[in-house]
């Protein structure tokens, strides 16, 4: 889909429908909404006051107008979005409006369509950011992978929105040219954030069949050979060579050979303590090993490197956008199986940093696999560290979706990837690392074990991680509950959602500043 910045005037705009928006309980619309009803002789307000548009969040109301009917007014159609309290209001709520709007168009067959800047009139929200929350959230929410159903394949699904076969283009319609230049880098932005979404989402989504850790090593060396990025993979071997003997005792199960991926964007190669590294969780199937999972909770196993993914998607838009900063995506990708020469219950490993692991359940793989990442991190000098990791079922229980779980040892960086994530909407919320929790990873036979028993699950493994991170400041993200959607919510679809990407690209541009 083309996105751009059109000045001009909605009610004049030739095009088959116009996007204007509502606050909830306003009576007479003003601004551009406004204009377009007094073009109308007031059907937006009539309607309004039959109680048929009330401008809840989310509502879209499809109006026709044709011009024999309404003669003056260019457009086919008027598409009223409703955008729910003004008090909230915020650039999520573009988004997420933009996102629903787009899906609208897609199912009722709109290729071309026209839209005010929502927020950026009497919402009093800066337009250029808006015009980065309209292109985001279109293109997130009209997101689909579909690349293995046959195309003469039908569904009577009544969910399904999917009905069409896309938008062309959007234009946001802006009538002073002087804000127009700012808008167009907004939008050149949000088709970033979104971009690099999308590569994660399609990582996750495809089937773990396909997904294996030498089909994700390929695609990032491509992403990165796109971006322009060096990329490098080191194999089985070299992996043995570092000591990463944690990652390689989940590796061993599997006849998949694992690859430890390392891409690298020099922001500031000047500045060798400038940087961030992004380690992502990149299990391409979690079976759980020797431990082996209930049939119903393997289902969904194929997301399990939802993190890795996140990082590798989010260094195509931070190698786009050009911060002041270096930044390294480390996914340390395996399957975790239940082969003849899978690790056991019991076993005791030595981790690249040198301490000993005593794997009580080999489902608890994902530690393991970023003890080690997080210590070739430290090898290379990382003076910051964010995880972002499918890491405990417990997050679920705990933060349910709403919220990623975080976890840090440093205050600054963690308030940085607050922050990032909420100019984003990609919520986050921090949990104690408390000196009680932490005893419960004491083994009776090496330095630590990889579980700490049934209470504060999500803590003791973030625990486990902060034993190998130290003293760098770090962040962990255990994005467990929020990589997957199973219905269509704002710019989510069902699927992977590519949770957390866009808080880590704009975690790169904080930084950089
Ligand atoms: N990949 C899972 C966590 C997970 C669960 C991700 C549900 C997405 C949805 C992880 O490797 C795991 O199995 N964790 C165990 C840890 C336990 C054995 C200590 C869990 O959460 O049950
Ligand atoms: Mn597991
Ligand atoms: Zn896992």
């Amino acid at each position: 889909m083309e996105i751009r910045v059109t000045r001009g005037d909605v009610t004049q705009h030739q095009s088959p429908a116009v996007i204007v928006n509502l606050f909830d309980g306003v009576k007479e619309p003003g601004g551009a909404t406004g204009a377009v009803d007094r073009a109308l002789g007031g059907l937006i307000s009539s309607l309004i006051a039959d109680g048929e548009i009330k401008g809840k969040s989310g509502e879209i109301t499809v109006l026709h107008t044709p011009s024999s009917a309404y003669s003056g007014f260019a457009p086919d159609r008027v598409i009223v979005a409703g955008l729910g309290s003004s008090k909230s209001f915020g650039y999520d709520n573009v988004r997420d409006i933009s996102a629903r709007v787009a899906r609208k168009l897609r199912s009722i067959g709109i290729k071309n369509a026209a839209t005010i800047a929502h927020g950026a009139g009497i919402g009093g929200l800066d337009p250029d950011k808006c015009a980065e929350a309209i292109a985001e959230g279109s293109l997130l929410g009209l997101y689909r992978f579909d690349k293995y159903k046959s195309s003469s394949s039908s569904d009577d699904d009544e969910e399904d929105d999917s009905g069409g076969t896309g938008v062309d283009l959007l234009e946001i319609i802006e009538a002073d040219e002087s804000r127009i230049p700012a808008m167009e880098t907004g939008v050149r932005r949000g088709e970033a954030f979104a971009a690099a979404t999308a590569i994660a989402r399609d990582l996750v989504n495809e089937p773990p069949n396909v997904m294996s850790p030498t089909a994700l090593a390929e695609a990032a060396t491509q992403v990165a050979k796109e971006a322009g990025l060096a990329c490098e993979v080191l194999e089985a071997e070299k992996c043995r060579e570092l000591g990463m003997l944690a990652y390689l005792g989940v590796a061993q199960g599997s006849k998949e050979p694992p690859k430890f991926i390392h891409i690298s964007y020099e922001g500031d190669s000047s500045s060798s303590g400038n940087d961030l590294w992004l380690v992502g969780k990149g299990i391409t199937f979690d079976s759980g090993g020797l431990s082996l999972k209930p049939a119903a909770s393997m289902v969904t196993m194929k997301g399990d490197m939802g993190g890795g993914a996140a990082v590798i998607g989010a260094m195509k838009a931070i190698a786009a956008l050009k911060p002041k900063i270096n930044v390294h995506a480390v996914c340390a990708a395996t399957e975790n199986m239940p082969g003849g020469a899978a690790q056991r219950p019991g076993d005791v490993v030595r981790a690249m940093s040198g301490k000993t692991i005593e794997v009580e359940n080999t489902d608890a793989e994902g530690r393991l696999t970023l003890a080690d990442a997080i210590a070739y991190a430290k090898s290379k000098g990382a003076t910051r560290i964010v995880d972002i990791a499918t890491l405990t079922g417990a997050i679920s229980v705990a933060l349910g979706k709403g919220h990623m779980g975080a976890f840090s040892n440093n205050q600054d960086l963690y308030k940085a990837v607050e922050e990032a994530g909420a100019a984003k909407g990609e919520l986050v919320w921090r949990l104690p690392l408390g000196s009680v929790t932490k005893r419960q990873n004491n083994s009776r036979i090496a330095d630590l074990k990889n579980t700490g028993g049934r209470l504060a699950g999500s803590i003791t493994a973030a625990h486990f991680i902060h034993e190998f991170a130290g003293d760098t400041p770090w962040v962990h993200l255990d994005i467990a509950a929020v990589n997957m959607s199973d219905s269509n919510s704002g710019v989510n679809v069902p699927g992977a959602t590519g949770a957390s990407t866009r808080l880590l690209i704009q975690l790169a541009l904080d930084l950089a500043q």
